[in-house]
């Protein structure tokens, strides 16, 4: 079951997944292993891959020097790791906040060492007398930021606006920036939410709201662990290393900005059947960054995110596949699943049926996209997870790997490197899905797709 990270270090989320065995060429993708592992320690992200994984897949994928494309591209293991090995890398990650957590990580080797310790050092001369001095912070907290309860208490509130007002003077850009990562991975800690691992109000968990907080103290803290880790990368770049580099759009948009016939390797992993909302849980961190102002920008987001979200589409009257796999078993999944609770409205199948036609309509655009990008025998790895809904259960890896084939993919296999996942609250809750058979369990597989 999907928990919290603890407090002080770890502030974001992940799901936490039973480790079923499995006989398969790939290590288990998910992230728990990177909560100690420099650099991918900085930002914690749901469903996020292991450094370990990537690297293995990496080590056998390419010979030489390669590009490498992550799609979806989180807060970029996948990228980090090609860099390591000194390939070219590219990524696309909507999430603004990922996208700085990528861009950051992957120009970290290049900042000097002395001129951040400088300015850690300078901040806690800083934090230290605004906290004692009476200092009235210069920063507000962002106007189009509304929460049920306050987000921070005014004790904790004061010094967060202080350490604002030490990033915002700093010249710097790229030194800025690890500053804004160190305040985005701490600010839920000293907030009054936590990830549950939906982002929740303390009070509605039953934890204390929280009245004071070393803020400062915290963020000094990270930023320590970050200089660590960039002596580190420092030392384990190879000289020689390629291009790596993000891109904070859509990768619907990638025709725009990507050359066709590009990447040697595509290793990605988009988001799941299982509308967990990446937007609606990093609105802290979009908003407090300045990264978002309000909530029309939200909504936009929330729209061009791979699968939408079933809170989108639910009302709409049916939403088509728009694609011809008319006799799949997709096809007749989606039929089965629109007669399921006709009298819950909303909440009835319809609803859930237009959401994974959504999400299934997203997947193909996203391989014709891989095609184009692909090198002649060029392979594409995507790792997935099935879902359940309305207690049927979708295998999202077979239909994504028909997807592939029709447009115009070689499918090479289907491995099944972690056999049980245990699911989120919304695969889970019978409210929503209806409860799922005994014998449908989740499991994670890696697609491998081949451009002919
Ligand atoms: C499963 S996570 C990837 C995690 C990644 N493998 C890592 O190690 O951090 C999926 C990511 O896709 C991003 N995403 C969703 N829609 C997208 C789109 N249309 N284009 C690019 N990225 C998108 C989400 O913001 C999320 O970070």
């Amino acid at each position: 079951m999907a928990r919290a990270f603890d407090l002080m270090q770890q502030t974001l989320f992940e799901c936490d997944f039973d480790h079923g065995g499995s006989a398969s060429d790939f290590l288990d993708p998910a992230f728990a292993g990177n909560k100690i592992i420099p650099l991918h320690r900085w930002v914690p992200w749901i469903a996020g891959f292991s450094r370990d994984f990537v690297r293995g897949v990496l080590q056998r994928y390419l010979s030489g020097k390669g590009t490498v494309l992550d799609p979806f591209a989180g807060v970029g293991t996948t990228l980090v790791e090609a860099l390591l090995l000194g390939h070219d890398a590219v990524g696309f990650e909507i999430n603004p906040y990922a996208a700085l957590s990528c861009k950051t990580k992957l120009e970290s080797h290049k900042i000097r060492i002395d001129l951040f310790a400088d300015e850690i050092a300078r901040f806690q001369k800083f934090y230290f007398d605004a906290t004692l001095n009476g200092y009235r912070p210069k920063s507000k907290p962002p106007p189009g930021f509304r929460t049920r309860s306050d987000f921070y208490g005014p004790e904790v509130l004061r010094k967060v606006l202080i350490v604002i007002d030490f990033i915002e003077s700093l010249q710097d850009g790229p030194l800025r920036e690890l500053f804004r990562i160190a305040f985005g991975s701490t600010m839920v800690t000293y907030s009054n939410y936590s990830y549950e691992p939906s982002l929740s109000r303390r009070v509605a968990v039953g934890k204390a709201e929280i009245t004071d907080y070393p803020v400062g103290e915290t963020v000094a803290m990270k930023l320590r662990e970050m200089v660590e880790d960039i002596k580190w990368i420092r030392r384990e770049v190879p000289a020689n290393h390629g291009k790596a580099s993000v891109i904070n759009a859509s990768f619907m948009d990638s025709h725009h900005l990507l050359s066709s016939r590009s990447a040697d390797l595509i290793l990605t992993s988009p988001p799941y059947l299982n509308n967990y909302h990446y937007n609606r849980n990093t609105r802290p961190h979009l908003y407090w960054l300045g990264l978002v102002q309000s909530p029309a920008e939200m909504k936009d987001l929330e729209n061009r995110n791979f699968g939408k979200y079933w809170q989108t589409v639910r009302e709409l009257s049916s939403v088509r596949l728009d694609f011809d796999l008319q006799d799949s078993e997709l096809q007749q999944t989606l039929d089965l699943l629109r007669t399921k609770g006709t009298d819950r409205g909303i909440y009835g199948g319809n609803g859930w049926a237009n959401y994974a036609a959504t999400y299934f309509n997203d997947c193909h655009q996203f391989l014709r996209c891989a095609h184009r990008v692909l090198k002649k025998g060029g392979t594409a790895l995507i790792v997935i997870g099935n879902s359940i809904l309305q207690g049927t259960m979708i295998p999202t890896d077979r239909h994504l790997a028909k997807i592939g084939e029709l447009v115009g993919l070689e499918l090479v296999g289907i491995q099944i490197p972690r056999a049980t996942r245990v699911g989120n609250s919304i695969i889970q809750s019978d409210v929503r899905v209806g409860k799922a058979k005994k014998s449908d369990s989740l499991y994670e597989s890696v697609v491998e797709l081949r451009k002919p």
